[in-house]
């Protein structure tokens, strides 16, 4: 049945290959099932989806208001006047030399990453360890994909040796290197002397850097994450926005910033945004001018939401390290890679041998909704799973002290407080 779907009267099949293999991204399925279960009832402990759990702050959201009847369409690239403040915000906060002409805004760095993989031909480089719609996204227009190897014992991050073996391997052919810190899975953080050693690597082999800055100033020990694009900025792209350090997923607003050495590429992303999306909403636009002032109450209002992210990932993060269960550790974003390699032998003689299997095992018995390592590259074999800690009341939080942060994790974070439970008694289960 689905077949002939699929067929045209000539018998032929009138959809795109490349997409039909594609599937819906795997975070949001999983918090389809988990908002079925609830619905039903069930109580579940989702570690599953990665959205910040604070509201957008007042003054991001009254600009937004004020703003509402503007019905103009506004430049393809952007508002001047928004450009104009990222540019600043990436000089300030991220030590990104930037001006104003360099910065496309788009409707999520989602779709400025897309559109780059359109634009760009060559062998893309993916760390074990990266975001779950990178992958996708190159396979939906038949592009080559490179999965490089990290190890957990380096936080999964990518180590130039590596790097350099690859670059060797596709010596004929353009490289294009994704990296992102502070990183969607693992919650690593690259030190500028790691960005340094990859930069010569990347220097060497005239690789041009994606550089996936969405969370840069949600680094627990920092104000802010050190950027490849300050060491390396003739071939780095930065991408970056307000969903998740300015909580402000659902305004769907994102921004590029294009190194002058590619400026020359102005106009066919010009005229892919103008084909596609035309420009993004107006009044979100001039939100986003306020939100990239970043005026003193906002940059409080930030480092106290990482404040508390910082909390109660540590405290999951001593919880699990201390039953034998690999954690990478956190310093930034909303994860951590958790894994159960220690318990391997036990969790086979349950007839379980994949990560996949095993997160359908931890929702259906232990209701721990958790995203198998396969999303991230890893191989099946690998028990390794994201755990995104953001399952909390976030404006309950923002009312807390510093120095009630672990009573409030305990006494009203109950689906993390309960997850963790869960998951220990998975790990005592095994006997
Ligand atoms: C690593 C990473 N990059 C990019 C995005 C996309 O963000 P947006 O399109 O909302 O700007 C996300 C969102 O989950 C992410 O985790």
């Amino acid at each position: 049945m689905e077949l002939f779907f699929y067929l045209n009267i000539f018998g032929m099949s009138f959809i795109n290959s490349n997409i039909k293999k594609l599937k819906p991204s795997a975070t949001l399925a999983i918090n389809q099932k988990v908002t079925s279960l609830r619905e039903q009832g069930e109580q579940v402990f989702h570690f599953g989806f990665g959205q910040s759990p604070f509201p957008i702050h007042k003054s991001i959201v009254e600009t937004l208001k004020e703003n509402a009847s503007n019905n103009n369409y506004l430049p393809t690239v952007g508002l001047g006047e928004l450009r104009v403040e990222i540019a600043n915000f990436l000089n300030k906060y991220q030590g990104i030399p930037a001006y104003k002409d360099q910065i496309y805004i788009g409707p999520g760095s989602k779709e400025l990453l897309y559109q780059s993989v359109l634009l760009f031909e060559g062998v893309y480089m993916i760390p074990k360890g990266s975001w779950v719609s990178y992958g996708p996204q190159i396979e939906s227009k038949n592009g080559t994909i490179q999965i490089l190897n990290t190890e957990f014992k380096n936080n999964f991050k990518l180590e130039p040796k590596e790097l350099e073996l690859q670059c060797k391997q596709h010596s004929n052919i353009q490289k294009i290197l994704i990296i992102n810190s502070p990183n969607n899975p693992t919650g690593a953080v690259y030190t500028l002397n790691e960005l340094e050693a990859l930069t010569k690597v990347c220097r060497a082999n005239n690789v041009i850097v994606f550089s996936d800055e969405i969370y840069s100033q949600i680094n627990f020990n920092e104000s802010f994450s050190p950027s490849i694009a300050s060491l390396y900025p003739e071939k780095t792209i930065v991408f970056g926005g307000l969903s998740k350090v300015f909580s402000a997923g659902g305004y769907r607003l994102g921004f590029m910033c294009l190194p002058k050495e590619l400026e020359f590429l102005h106009s066919n992303y010009r005229a892919l945004f103008s084909e596609t999306f035309s420009a993004v909403s107006s009044p979100v636009q001039f939100a986003g001018v306020e939100a990239y002032r970043m005026k003193p109450d906002l940059v409080s209002y930030v480092s106290k939401n990482v404040e508390i992210l910082k909390a109660v990932s540590s405290y999951i993060f001593n919880s699990l390290s201390q039953i034998g269960i690999e954690c990478t550790q956190p310093q930034g974003a909303f994860y951590m890679m958790i894994g159960f390699n220690k318990f391997k032998g036990k969790i086979n003689a349950l007839g379980i041998h994949t990560s996949e299997e095993l997160s359908i095992y931890l929702l259906e018995k232990f209701k721990v909704a958790l995203l198998p390592g396969t999303d991230f590259y890893f191989s099946s074999e690998e028990l390794f799973f994201r755990l995104a800690f953001v399952d909390f009341d976030g404006v309950e939080a923002m009312k807390i002290n510093k120095s009630g942060y672990s009573e409030f994790i305990k006494n009203k974070c109950f689906n993390i407080m309960g997850g963790v439970e869960s998951l220990k008694k998975f790990v005592a289960s095994l006997g």
